[in-house]
């Protein structure tokens, strides 16, 4: 129990950004921070700090509150012990009463199996340092293999002694059930009904979630055997959910954050060995393929990863899945393939991390190329071989959220094929139709919505209609989209779409937003899709769209080279797509005037800063695009 002044000291100490930004990456916006919601998925950060109100909030779930609040929720845990938390990060001692035999009765199973897991981490460390066995197999091990004396305090590694009742002995004399004994894992029940030690014998590795707490261990052998694993490690448990969580993210997670990058390794030793050479960003994923709630740990932190390989791993091709997701989860994936028989604890073992890095830096590809030079040299000149793969990298290409860095790999693959970049970028489309029909369609109930909370007036309906005509007559067609000096190809819609995408933009209108979810499914000719379409409506918003007299200069020119013909529809497509973002950044403007005169007048000066903030980058992006629209040809 925590007497009441050293809860006030603690509730004083607690700076809701601090304690926030241990699990969140932030960045200022206003007089505010904002990051992605650690309590539910989302693209777009709306999860709000505030160091002035000290406490936070999510906009998206409505989750969030006082910082221990935050730890209550964020690791499920009691205010006591979130308070302890705390407690912990600001060096506040506190001085515990002795617990009576029912205030532990009292606490959750939970807790009990965090409280045994730290007392179990402090008898392996020990272990380790204090007791004979411990220096002289345990401690003998770790040097050998080259782990300095701070890198074994810094990772909690220990040693369980070579018996069967090393850990459940001192665990049921403090006061620890046999339940919760063998719901961590430590111990199996035995045949006679007693406990037997699961990690005998083995140095130990102990796994950290993201907030430090002890949720499972992994004991390794010292010599290797044929008939015991390499590694043992905890079971699930109430508090080990495997899939949930990465090794190293505890001690990497800051520097993940200054790098703006994430390793992926797959091993313990990996991980330690990458922080002795002072690389400090990097996770394991212990020998199994990435889960979905793995990589969103990480891309809480950022959105780069670099996955590194054994030179001779035989695992790539299975780990391939597993780097899909990654594309799929929206992270930017690179790869190093380190020298041959080395792996990256060996690797960076005798190396300091300017060199690593230089390393890395030099060798770093990026996923689909990867993928495709390693599949490629497998097919050889074999032709069904080489139209599987083709297959497969199609499919790696397709869950790329962002069209103009699809448009880029396609690119480049066709060159590497030898093929025609269009049937590439046919194929791609047609796999993300696909994947575009496996998600449920918009509600009506959703569209009437957007519309509803619109200003009403006929805002955007302009700029709006014009994106949806180049959609109908040229949907499928091919443009050419300059990124950073590159030229890509793309189809019309798949722009369209993914600069819409991109901005986070929405249309308002709903036969605008029929149309343009409906085109994402249809394989042939657009125009003659909508115009014989069952809905009498579309067939005549269609059927007006042909005629329209917002219609730019006609492309129908004999003169023209398909050449030219294609770079003049790429110019329309582009400046129409950036007048509907003007007319958007307008609007946004005025609207933020509207707010600050409010602001002002009600006297709330926090906000009407914030809001000015917003205003002064929003002139900003309305004068660049009104740049670029200038710069265009009419
Ligand atoms: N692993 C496991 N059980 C095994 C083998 C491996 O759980 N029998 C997991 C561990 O998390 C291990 C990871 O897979 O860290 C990678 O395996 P490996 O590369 O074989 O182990 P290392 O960590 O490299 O260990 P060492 O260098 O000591 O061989
Ligand atoms: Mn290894």
């Amino acid at each position: 129990m925590i007497d009441h002044a050293t809860v006030q000291k603690i509730l004083d100490a607690a700076r809701i950004e601090e304690v926030v930004g241990d699990f969140v990456s932030l960045r200022r916006r206003g007089v505010n921070l904002i990051g992605l919601c650690p309590f539910h998925n989302e693209k777009t950060p709306s999860f709000t700090v505030s160091p002035a109100k000290n406490i936070c909030h999510c906009f998206g779930c409505g989750k969030g509150g006082s910082p221990v609040n935050f730890i209550m929720e964020h690791e499920s845990l009691s205010y006591a012990d979130a308070l302890r938390y705390l407690a912990k990060k600001y060096g506040i001692e506190i001085v515990e009463k002795e617990m009576s035999k029912e205030e532990l009765d009292k606490r959750t199973e939970r807790e009990n199996m965090f409280a045994l897991n730290s007392f179990a981490l402090k008898y392996f460390t020990d272990t380790l340092n204090n007791t004979e066995e411990g220096q002289t197999i345990g401690m003998a091990y770790f040097r050998e293999r080259g782990f300095r004396d701070d890198t074994i305090k810094k990772f909690q590694l220990g040693y369980c002694p070579d018996r069967f009742e090393a850990v459940s002995v001192p665990a049921i004399k403090a006061g620890f059930s046999k339940k919760t004994i063998i719901d961590t894992g430590l111990c199996t029940e035995n045949q006679k009904g007693g406990l037997t030690d699961r990690f005998r014998g083995r140095v130990m590795f102990p796994v950290h979630t993201v907030s430090g707490q002890i949720v499972a261990f992994g004991g390794r052998v010292l010599k290797k055997t044929e008939n015991t694993g390499k590694y043992v490690n905890s079971p699930e448990s109430e508090i080990y959910h495997k899939s949930n969580e990465l090794y190293g993210l505890y001690f990497a997670k800051n520097a993940i954050q200054r790098a703006d990058v994430c390793y992926l390794v797959e091993g313990y030793t990996d991980v330690i060995s990458m922080h002795q050479s002072g690389v400090e960003n990097v996770v394991a994923s212990s020998g199994t393929s990435l889960t979905t709630g793995q990589i969103r740990l990480i891309h809480r932190f950022t959105s780069n990863i670099i996955v590194l390989y054994d030179g001779d791993a035989a695992g790539i091709k299975a780990s391939i899945r597993g780097i899909d997701m990654l594309l799929d989860e929206g992270m930017n994936v690179k790869v190093v393939l380190l020298p041959d028989g080395e792996d990256p604890d060996s690797f960076a073992r005798g190396m300091d991390s300017t060199a690593f890095s230089a390393y890395i830096d030099s060798h770093k590809t990026d996923f689909i190329s990867f993928k495709t030079t390693l599949l490629l040299s497998e097919a050889g000149n074999d032709p069904i071989k080489r139209a599987t793969l083709i297959g497969d990298i199609v499919d790696s290409i397709a869950v790329i959220a962002d069209s103009i860095q699809r448009a880029i790999y396609i690119k480049e693959c066709a060159v590497k094929f030898n093929m025609r970049e269009e049937v590439l970028v046919q194929e791609v489309e047609k796999r993300r139709k696909n994947r575009q029909s496996e998600q449920p369609a918009p509600s009506m109930e959703a569209v009437k919505q957007a519309v509803d909370t619109a200003t009403g007036r006929p805002f955007c309906f302009k700029e709006e209609r014009q994106l949806i005509r180049y959609i109908i007559r040229y949907g499928h067609d091919l443009i050419n989209i300059n990124s950073n000096g590159q030229i890509v190809q793309i189809s019309v819609l798949d722009y369209i779409y993914g600069s819409l995408e991109a901005d986070g933009a929405s249309l308002l209108y709903p036969i605008h937003i029929q149309i343009l979810e409906e085109s994402l499914s249809v394989d042939g000719n657009l125009k003659s899709h909508f115009l014989n379409h069952p809905d009498i409506e579309i067939q005549n918003y269609t059927f007006s769209l042909a005629e329209d007299r917002y219609e730019r200069s006609c492309l129908y020119n004999t003169e023209e080279s398909d050449d030219e013909k294609t770079e003049r529809l790429s110019q329309q497509v582009q400046t129409v797509m950036f007048e509907y973002r003007f007319a958007l950044i307008k609007d946004k403007c005025t609207k933020l005037k509207q707010e600050i005169k409010d602001a002002t007048a009600s006297g709330d000066n926090t906000l009407v800063d914030q809001l000015l903030v917003d205003l002064q980058n929003a002139n900003m992006q309305r004068k660049q695009i009104s740049e670029v629209l200038g710069n265009r040809p009419k």
